[in-house]
């Protein structure tokens, strides 16, 4: 066996180490992207409307939107199911509608007014409540 038999062997494993190494990040990041689209569902919006939807109002209208949260058995008039049609709704099922269902409220019923979240909060949770007149 001469030295450039030796070479050539040494030179082999160092590039197959190389062309694997190469191969396993890729299959690494295809595995990162396939995880991050499936967590990542809603856009950052809706996403955003859904925390503050679930610690503001889903003990009454239910993390759902059916109106079955857990105050609800208690309240009358009972939280709209956002399930329910158009017609009954005061205010409509639009994102308009709610963000005036958010900011003046609902006289005489325990739907009270949240205006305090301010307008950007006010608005991710009209898009997130509209999502879930259709989810
Ligand atoms: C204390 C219980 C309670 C909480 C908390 C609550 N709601 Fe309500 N909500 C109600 C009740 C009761 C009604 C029904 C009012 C009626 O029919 O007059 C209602 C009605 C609504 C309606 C329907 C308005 C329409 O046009 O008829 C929307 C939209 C709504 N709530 C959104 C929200 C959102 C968003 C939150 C959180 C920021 C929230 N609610 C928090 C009890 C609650």
């Amino acid at each position: 066996m001469n030295k450039n038999f030796y070479q050539l062997i040494f030179l082999s494993v160092i590039l197959s180490l190389v062309l694997n190494c190469g191969k396993k990040e890729e299959k690494e990041e295809a595995k990162t992207a396939t995880e991050t689209t499936s967590e990542a569902t809603l856009d950052p919006e809706l996403a955003k409307g859904k925390e503050a939807y679930n610690i503001n109002c889903a003990s009454c209208h239910g993390e759902t939107g059916a109106g079955d949260g857990i105050a609800a058995a208690s309240l009358n008039p009972k939280p709209r199911n956002y399930k329910s049609p158009a017609s009954e709704w005061k205010n409509g099922n639009t994102e308009e509608g709610v963000l005036k269902t958010l900011n003046e409220g609902i006289k005489g019923s325990p739907m009270v007014a949240y205006k305090h979240l301010g307008d950007d909060s006010l608005k991710a949770i009209s898009k997130y409540v509209v999502y879930l007149t259709k989810n």
